[in-house]
């Protein structure tokens, strides 16, 4: 395990339904820096490359609808393990599914409405890193926190 860059999307029902700030404060809580962060009005080329994977599956068409219908908060985190760890923090991609206590499992009833976006691998985070932000948006800085957060390995 390593120090990773991970990206996260909260989602248009979490920003309408009012969740951004404690989003926001779960990674703020666990200790996961924040290196860049935006509000977005993601439009249909975006979307369609972000989940460029899921072409041709039937859930593509609305899940691109549904994250081009308002706007969403796009954020670069950073951490041990962050890619895998951000994802714990999210719970199962349905709702139903997700255990209490993640971010789907508190907020969510449904697939399509499941609150949050984060990056499934190392190598999807680099790629979504690189689509949503540019270099100079990355921040890199040192939290005060850093020396009692972190175990010398
Ligand atoms: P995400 O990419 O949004 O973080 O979600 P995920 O990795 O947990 O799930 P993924 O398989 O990548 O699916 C992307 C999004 O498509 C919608 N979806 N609907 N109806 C369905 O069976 C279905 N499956 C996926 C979800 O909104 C999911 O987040
Ligand atoms: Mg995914």
């Amino acid at each position: 395990m390593q120090t990773e860059r991970t990206f996260v999307m909260i989602k248009p029902d979490g920003v309408q339904r009012g969740f951004i700030g404690d989003i926001i404060s779960r990674f703020e809580k666990k200790g996961i820096k924040i290196i860049a962060m935006k509000l977005v009005a993601v439009d249909r080329v975006l979307a369609e490359q972000h989940y460029g994977v899921h072409r041709g599956k039937p859930f593509f068409e609305p899940t691109v609808s549904y994250i081009t219908s308002s706007p969403v908060v796009a954020m670069v985190l950073e951490g041990f393990n962050a890619v895998e760890m951000v994802r714990g923090m999210m719970g199962k991609t349905d709702p139903q599914k997700a255990e209490m206590g993640t971010i789907r499992g508190d907020y969510g009833q449904f697939i399509g409405r499941n609150i949050v976006h984060g990056s499934d691998s190392l190598e999807n985070a680099q790629k979504e890193i690189a689509l949503w932000f540019s270099d100079d948006e990355l921040i890199t800085y040192t939290r005060i926190d850093e020396q009692w957060l972190t175990e010398e390995r």
